[in-house]
Formats: structure tokens, sequence, C-alpha cells
């Protein structure tokens, strides 16, 4: 039987390429090199199966390729935002994510951030590195505890509920919730959290906010200058889901006046180019999208790929099947 052609985007964890290159026709992305979209359409056309990354836009222009060959995506990653599923499933392209393998690592990342951000972390490295550390006095570089204060967390998935874990148990941090559909009971009670009816009521009541909902069009700038003129002024946002979740623009007006003490992000509106204003400002610790960037996971997130598509062509539906 002739093993299915599969294109793979994006170099991936050795393990997972061999364990790949075991067991279907495979072809790599040699250098690595970040594809444009007449390159994922040649894709489209010519393998059985592609393997995209948050890195690769799939809208319904590059979906409507013809003739169209591919008949699985297998997305390295949970977040699908950048393929257009409406078009996939009327295309009969099964789509497929890789949840659970990726929660405990990002959750760490907003972690990092939250203590990045409060205890101004970044601008103490850049300080010492920089050759201009004047050495210590009692008012330098004073951020805000992180220790008790209240984080409201925006969705309560997988890793908003790692998150919750982590600042409740590690750091005493009260949970306050939002999230579209009442959250069980059992599940607010493990950390003593408590739901709030409306966005705009965690905003208020949090110290420190956390963003844990998906990217999508009705997400788009779900914090805008209004909301953000909510938080407390001596609040601190994180954002490790995605970047157009935030109104970059009114972000930066809010740090840069200080309505908002101070952000850590991950994520960033059409990244990897970033709205150059953020390179300006103190109060922004700025990651380059490393929410599930171990080795571990990475490896994890590649095996469930092929789990999926593995499943996919011996006829089963696969376990993280999204479309
Ligand atoms: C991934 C992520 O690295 O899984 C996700 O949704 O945002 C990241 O952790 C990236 O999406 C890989 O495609």
């Amino acid at each position: 039987m002739t093993k299915p052609k599969v294109f793979l985007t994006r170099r991936w964890p050795l393990a997972c390429e061999k364990r790949l290159l075991d067991h279907f026709d495979v072809t790599l992305n040699e250098d690595n090199h970040p594809l444009t979209p007449a390159e994922l359409k040649a894709a489209l056309r010519d393998y059985d199966a592609v393997l995209p990354t948050v890195s690769d836009a799939l809208p319904q222009e590059v979906l409507s390729v013809e003739p169209l060959r591919c008949r699985m995506l297998g997305n390295f990653g949970v977040g699908f935002n950048h393929i257009d599923l409406e078009t996939a499933k009327a295309r009969a392209i099964t789509v497929t994510n890789t949840p659970d393998v990726l929660t405990e690592c990002t959750a760490d990342i907003a972690m990092l951030l939250l203590l990045m951000a409060a205890r101004r972390a970044s601008e103490g490295e850049r300080l010492v590195r920089s050759g201009q550390w004047a050495g210590w006095h009692p008012n330098h570089l004073l951020g805000t505890q992180v220790t008790g204060k209240t984080l409201g967390l925006v969705g309560f998935g997988r890793i908003a509920k790692a998150m919750a874990t982590k600042a409740h148990f590690g750091f005493g941090m009260p949970i306050l919730v939002y999230a579209p559909r009442p959250v069980p009971i059992a599940d607010l009670e493990r950390f003593g959290a408590r739901q709030m009816e409306s966005l705009e009521a965690l905003l208020e009541s949090s110290d420190i906010v956390s963003l844990h909902c998906p990217g999508s069009a009705a997400n788009r700038h779900l914090i805008n200058a209004e909301r953000l003129a909510m938080m407390k002024p001596e609040a601190i946002l994180i954002n490790t889901a995605r970047g157009d979740l935030i109104d970059s623009q009114a972000l930066i007006e809010a740090l840069r006046h200080r309505h908002l003490a101070a952000a850590g992000l991950d994520v960033y509106e059409g990244e990897p180019r970033l709205d150059p204003d953020f390179l300006t400002l103190d109060n922004v610790a700025l990651l380059p999208h490393l929410g599930s960037a171990t080795l571990e996971t990475r490896t994890a997130m590649g095996m469930k790929v092929i789990d999926n598509l593995e499943a996919f062509f011996k006829g089963a539906i696969p376990t993280n099947r999204v479309a």
C-alpha cells in the first residue's frame, strides 16, 4: 500500500520527525522558512495531509485552491484561529489540534509573565546588561507584590485552570473567573474561585488579569480602550492566548499614561511584527510566543498530531478533531 503524502510546514522536534518519516511519505520544509500563501496552496494541491502551525495562515482564499488533494490538516497547536474552519468543512478537510499536552507549559509562561511584569524583571535585566546598574537602594525598581493579589481569569478552560492552580496554591491568590457560560460549582470550589457576572465586573475587581479565551472574530479586541479604563490603575494585564484579543494601540496608550501599571505579553496582533510603540515602554514584558516552547511539550504536540494523522488514515475519527 502506498503511504499517504504528508507535508510538514515547519521543522519539528527530531523524535517526531523520525516517527513521521517511518510511517508516511513525508516532505519537510528543510530550511524551516515561514511559508508563503503560494507555498501553502501548492502543499494543499499536492499532499494528502498538511501539518501546519500558528505561523501558517489558512484563510478561505488559500483553502479554496484547485485542485485540492489535502484531506487532513493536523494542526501543531491547540489554537486554530489561523485556519478558516468553515471553508475546511465545506471542502471536506478534517482538522485536528493538540489540546492537553501544552496546558501546564502555557500556564507556566503566563505565571512567568505575571511575575516579570509585577516585579519589573525585564527592566532589571536590561539595567544589569547595559552596565548602568548603580547599586542597591531602598526605592530601586519597586514593583508590585504578587502573593495574595486577586487574579482575574478571562476564560476558564484547561490553561486557565492550570493557571488558577499555580496562582492560588503557589501564591495564595484569590481567583475570579469570567466565562460566558456558567462554570460548574465544583470547578470553582477547587480554588475557592468566584464566577463574575460580567467581564466588566472582573476587570474592575482584579489586581491582575490573565487572558485564556480563544482567538476568534467574536473575541477580537475583547480588551479595548473602554474595558482597559475599567481596570485598576495599579493592575497588570497578561496575554498568553492570542494577540488580537487586545486592541494594541489602546493598551499602549493605557501603559504609556499609567492607567494600567504593567502588562506581560507572549502573543501579538500580526505577530511576529508587533506595534513598535511597545518597544518604547518599560512597563511591558515581551516574550516571542513561547507558551508551549519546551522540548517535552513540543514533542508531545508532534506525537499528538501523528496520533490524529494515523487515526485519520486508518479511517477512524481522530481524537482531537475540530472540523
Ligand atoms: C503553539 C499556541 O506553539 O498551541 C497554540 O495554540 O499558541 C502555541 O503554544 C503554536 O500555536 C504552534 O502552532
